[in-house]
């Protein structure tokens, strides 16, 4: 969709396509194709380093149908979970799920999840665990259901979100695991790595950063390895990366299992040149409802009599974390404002375009826009295939 060409034909066949079929709605739109092209990148890269295992980000491929496509290709049914609702469909429908959490659930949601979901007391699930306070509070949740929990670690690598910065913090945890066999189980460690391609290179380049966060981890492993030998073994879950460091992970990397969703859909936060070689595949479309010669805006009467140049639509909803590509240049007013339920989209006069035409916008992440849309339409052959979304 890089070349100009390409994507006004892409986009004017999509309107033909949503004009025809579609009935009238903003709807977010999956182009399979592309998805497919970029599976098909993040496999061969993935082959360059056997060792390790993709684990797909649930909260930015938050739909049942795109998830199942995306673990078929991969042969993968490790997922990291960001969100307790969204743990409950992946446990449903993949029968040998590995769920590793991306974030430390607060101690009452994980108790809630054994009260409410005794059906799922014994499945595969990694709670990630940052500080004593909290792998006791968890502790005690163990011993209350008689349930045994994996515990995976949170390492600070060099984000700076939390998680153990120290050989003592970690230490501390692996102590505790240690001492309550029958309550805790050491799982593995969980590093995330998205400041390595984010820093500005003037302060430190990406493959410095990238060496240094792989360092680090590296020490917390020679810790376990030396001082705990007993809870270290091959198994281990050494979770690393994201979308953002995944061409680095895929090169050389002491994790063996590495996350990443995102980039499969490519919204625009993740533009960079480490992921050049996959393209956008998520859109919403709008379709257009009142279209007008000039923009007028409220109380400037003066302003509103200088020559225009653009013509101004309105459009079903708006205002999305979302950043308008087609038709060229559209965009919203400086300063009449945005709007979420009929926002005014300035295109040049000399664009053609129609009331119930679409307008094109690309996300600028998965994860916000998805539990936007109550269905992701997958579009292929001129085709779309309603898939649900995770709204919660
Ligand atoms: C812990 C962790 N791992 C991995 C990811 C990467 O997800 P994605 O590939 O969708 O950017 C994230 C994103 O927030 C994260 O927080």
């Amino acid at each position: 969709m890089v070349k100009n060409a390409q994507a006004h034909d892409f986009f004017q066949q999509l309107n033909q396509d949503l004009r025809h079929s579609a009935f009238g709605l903003p709807r977010l739109i999956l182009d399979e194709d592309q998805l497919k092209r970029n599976i098909q990148h993040a496999e061969q890269q993935l082959h360059k380093n056997k060792h390790l295992k993709p684990r797909l980000v649930v909260k930015s491929l938050a739909s049942l149908q795109l998830l199942q496509t995306v673990a078929t290709h991969f042969q993968t049914q490790r997922f990291m979970v960001f969100h307790l609702p969204q743990i409950l469909p992946i446990l449903e429908s993949f029968s040998s799920a590995d769920v590793l959490m991306g974030k430390p659930m607060p101690a009452s949601t994980v108790e809630y999840f054994y009260l409410r979901f005794t059906s799922w007391n014994t499945s595969n699930i990694q709670w990630l665990v940052d500080t004593p306070q909290r792998l006791i509070a968890y502790l005690d949740i163990a011993r209350r259901y008689a349930v045994r929990l994996q515990i995976n670690i949170e390492i600070d690598v060099g984000l700076h979100r939390g998680g153990v910065s120290s050989t003592q913090e970690l230490v501390a945890l692996l102590k505790i695991i240690e001492a309550h066999p029958e309550q805790l189980k050491f799982s593995g460690l969980m590093g995330y790595d998205a400041h390595v391609t984010k820093l500005p290179s003037i302060i430190k380049k990406a493959d410095v950063a990238y060496a240094e966060s792989q360092q680090i981890y590296q020490h917390f492993i020679e810790i376990i390895q030396a001082q705990f030998p007993q809870l270290w073994h091959e198994e281990l879950c050494l979770n690393g990366g994201g979308s953002p460091s995944f061409n680095f992970h895929v090169k050389q990397s002491v994790c063996n299992d590495l996350s990443f969703g995102s980039m499969l859909l490519k919204p625009s936060d993740f533009d960079s040149t480490h992921l050049e070689a996959l393209k956008p595949a998520l859109w919403i479309a709008s379709p257009v409802l009142k279209v007008l010669e000039n923009t007028e805006l409220p109380g400037m009467p003066l302003l509103n009599k200088l020559p225009h140049k653009d013509k101004a639509l309105f459009i079903y909803g708006g205002y999305w974390m979302a950043d308008y590509v087609y038709p060229k240049g559209a965009h919203p007013h400086l300063l009449y404002g945005r709007s979420s339920n009929q926002e005014l989209v300035n295109v040049s006069k000399t664009t053609q375009i129609d009331v119930d035409d679409y307008v094109f916008l690309r996300p600028t992440q998965s994860e916000a826009i998805i539990p936007q849309f109550s269905q992701l339409y997958c579009y292929k052959n001129n085709v779309f295939e309603a898939w649900e979304t995770f709204r919660e």
